[in-house]
């Protein structure tokens, strides 16, 4: 039997909205919902607990009523809770509507190890590539994204120009002096100093947004329509940050958006059904051939941002819906996604890209300042979030007090990592170019923890043990395990799962300081005593073991 919530609700921004349903142990379930944000920009993330060690959160960013589906596994739970939580930094509310679960079969929970496994798929007649061009990013681990654009200027977040509606012509103006205060300067705008704060906050690869949906490109375009910081300040910033970061020794990413919203056909992609919007667009029958001629910009740009400057690693495509509303898949007929794909693997063979061109992606996203919860991702998954409030600057984050603490910060990339996951960090440059003090502090407070526990951190894998949520999880490399504590645990000793045949340890140290731990050893498994676990922060002991 399905237990259905229809009516639909509204969770105000920094707010959550708990249900409580009755389950039966040893079950999986169905949840599904429907959920939304007045803005693409502002998060709405469900989280399930009474699942046992492994609940989930599923993260969301989308503009508009987006479905979601997810397989829910109860061990011995006898009832389950779900929250919506409206990010902290939305400015609207985040709605649900149609939550509901449904009992689907029996379920035993897995015991021991996890093994991790990635599973190379082809969709729209492209395959993902192979582990092995993968691996730089698995061993990489942390990243540094980048949103900057003209919505620095007004500080209202990447999404002002569609939020408010501003006309094509008014929002242009953003590019020039005539904008005062709002003046997308970017006198500043240095890709080095970009490059070396990436570095010093444990970056090992960099993704900076090309162009985002108001379609203002950081780059040169040999396309008519195309608006560009080329002709607006004879400046190409893809172009100098590429360099810097290759400079720099960090992988390249790009961040590019499928959508425009310069074009109405955006809203009405095939002139019989305009999309409500706050530009004031109609449905009319033109904005077929408009639609088209965005596509074919995306197409141009893209080209042109895959042969124009060199390698490129990475590629963050964003967007990928259409009329404000569906998924990435929906929209991927009209943007014909393998097609796509197809240019950009033709262009870069070695590159690897994320699924919200509509396309399946080498990788998956995590999108969102949701906390990460579960197993041990089984393919190369990035989380990516930002330090609160919109991705673009705004001028909460010339706050300390505001943005994310170093603790919160360290907690999303221990989770992450013990995840197997990426940890995309995002940095918002103001309009001049300049990372906000505050922001810059932090980064590199946390690089200062990472630089201490790179052993923990870079070229491990999640796992071998699924981690236990808020609790403790495991990184692993050659012969050492990193047992993660996550903030939460209240013991002086932890016993390790044991190895299949059993395996014993030669010593265990907390990562950082060295500090010996002392360890009992009994049927195959390892006790630590007296580790310093300090609640609210991450411990990290390393248990080295013998071949
Ligand atoms: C969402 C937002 C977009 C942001 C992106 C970052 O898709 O719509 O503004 O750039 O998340 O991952």
């Amino acid at each position: 039997m399905a237990l259905t919530l229809q009516a639909q609700t509204a969770v105000a921004p920094g707010t959550a909205c708990t249900r409580t349903f009755d389950v039966k142990p040893n079950s999986t379930y169905t949840l599904e919902v429907k959920m939304r944000t007045a803005s693409g920009s502002d998060a709405v993330t469900l989280e399930t607990s009474g699942l046992g060690a492994h609940d989930i959160s599923i993260p969301t960013a989308k503009a508009t009523w987006t479905r979601f589906s997810q397989q829910l596994n109860v061990a011995d739970a006898n009832n389950l809770t779900i929250r919506i939580v409206a990010g902290t930094g939305n400015r609207y509310d985040a709605e649900f509507d149609s939550l509901s679960i449904r009992r689907t079969g029996d379920y035993a929970a897995p015991s021991g190890n996890s093994p991790r496994r990635r599973e190379v798929k082809t969709h729209l007649g492209i395959t993902m590539q192979p582990d092995e061009k993968i691996q730089w990013m698995r061993d990489a681990r942390i990243g540094m994204f980048i949103h900057w654009g003209l919505y620095a200027g007004p500080g209202r977040g990447e999404w002002y120009m569609e939020n408010s509606g501003v006309p094509v012509k008014e929002y242009e103006r953003l590019a020039y002096p005539e904008s005062g205060d709002w003046y997308f300067t970017a006198k500043d705008f240095n890709a080095d100093s970009l490059a070396v704060l990436a570095k010093d906050m444990g970056a090992r690869y960099m993704c900076l947004t090309t162009q985002h949906h108001d379609g203002y490109a950081l780059f040169d375009s040999k396309s008519a329509s195309a608006f560009t910081s080329m002709q607006t300040h004879g400046r190409d910033f893809v172009k100098e940050y590429v360099e810097a970061a290759r400079r720099a020794g960090l992988k390249v990413g790009l961040y590019k958006t499928l959508i425009n919203w310069r074009y109405p056909g955006y809203f009405d992609p095939y002139g019989t059904d305009c999309a409500p919007n706050r530009f004031g667009h109609q449905t009319e029958a033109w904005h077929r051939y408009n639609a088209q001629q965005m596509k074919a910009e995306l197409y141009l740009q893209t080209y042109e941002l895959m042969s124009n400057y060199g390698k490129i690693d990475h590629l963050f495509w964003d967007g990928g819906w259409l009329q404000q509303r569906g998924t990435d898949e929906d929209a991927a007929p009209f943007w014909e996604s393998g097609k796509l794909m197809e240019m950009v693997r033709e262009l870069q063979p070695d590159i690897v890209c994320n699924p919200r061109s509509g396309w399946i992606g080498d990788f998956t996203c995590e999108e969102g300042g949701g906390s990460v919860k579960g197993d041990v991702r089984s393919g190369v998954v990035e989380k990516c979030m930002t330090l609160g409030g919109p991705w673009g600057w705004c001028a909460m984050r010339e706050d300390s007090t505001a943005i994310l603490s170093l603790q919160a910060v360290k907690r999303m990339c221990a989770d992450c990592m013990v995840r197997g996951m990426c940890f995309l960090l995002n940095v918002g440059p103001d309009r001049h170019g300049k990372v906000p003090q505050a922001v810059q502090k932090r980064l590199r407070e946390f690089g200062r923890w990472a630089d201490e526990h790179a052993e923990a951190i870079y070229g491990t894998e999640g796992g071998p043990w699924n981690p236990v949520d808020g609790q403790y999880g495991f990184t692993r490399k050659g012969n050492k395990v990193y047992v993660y504590f996550l903030g939460e645990y209240d013991k002086d000793h932890f016993t390790l799962p044991p190895f299949e045949g059993g395996k014993k340890a030669r010593r265990a140290y907390m990562v950082g300081s060295g500090r010996k731990i002392a360890t009992q050893q009994k049927d195959g498994s390892v006790t630590l005593r007296n580790i310093p676990v300090e609640k609210g922060d991450i411990s990290i002991v390393a248990v080295e073991y013998k071949d």
